[in-house]
């Protein structure tokens, strides 16, 4: 039987550009793509969506850049994903990266554990970059219009800051009428940079347990 790295490996062919996304799952897969290239002798690129991963690739040997023209696809994981394709993800704190490269992707691969798979995101962490200035005000924002429990990123002691200088907000929201509206919301409060709802044009999402995996397609 095919695994799951075969699979998304076939993404990955002489000439293309990748997106590689951010996390531990795929920094677990990304020794066997480094393989899968150098087997393969293939020219491919990939733009990295964090610079752990940018590190990461390079140490397999493969080539990374920011200035590419098109990009065919774009692997990465998730915190949550429901059956319909809608994703959240920045609990490893490169949401916006990761949105940026995968918006100007021609598809979007997502790879995540089935036990990821929620039937809503109600209660669930989703994150929200912001920028530092004034950001107490946007945080009250968000919470007035969201009635979000909000708890702020922190790392050993002080509020972490993003790849980008950002911070991350950590937002749970006891209901969820519509996806497109919230995202639409908080994208609108001025010192939001990004959020944390991947809701639009994911390709497929690969569930994967115990040697096994399952494609979700629209
Ligand atoms: C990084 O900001 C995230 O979006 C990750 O892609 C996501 O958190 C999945 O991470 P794990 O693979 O570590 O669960």
């Amino acid at each position: 039987m095919q695994n799951v790295y075969d699979y998304l490996n076939e993404k990955i062919t002489d000439g293309s550009v990748i997106g590689m996304g951010s996390g531990s799952t795929i920094e677990n897969y990304i020794p066997a793509v480094g393989r899968h290239v150098e087997e393969n002798r293939m020219d491919v690129t990939f733009v990295p969506t964090s610079i752990k991963t940018e590190q990461l690739l390079k140490d397999h040997g493969l080539t990374t850049s920011l200035k590419v023209s098109e990009i065919e696809v774009t692997i990465d994981g998730a915190d949550y994903f429901t059956r319909t394709l809608n994703v959240i993800k920045g609990l490893g704190g490169a949401l916006l990266r990761e949105k940026q490269i995968g918006y100007f992707s021609e598809n979007i691969t997502i790879i995540a554990k089935s036990d990821k798979e929620t039937a809503s995101f109600e209660n669930l962490r989703i994150p929200v970059e912001v920028n530092p200035f004034l950001h107490e005000l946007t945080k009250t924002q968000i919470r007035r219009l969201t009635r979000a429990e909000i708890t702020e990123r922190t790392e050993g002691g002080s509020l972490s800051t993003t790849d980008n200088g950002n911070y991350t907000l950590d937002c749970r929201l006891p209901a969820i009428a519509d996806l497109d509206a919230l995202h639409n919301m908080l994208i609108n409060i001025p010192g939001v940079i990004e959020t944390g709802i991947f809701n639009r044009h994911i390709t497929e999402i690969v569930s994967f347990s115990d040697g096994d995996f399952k494609v979700h397609i629209k």
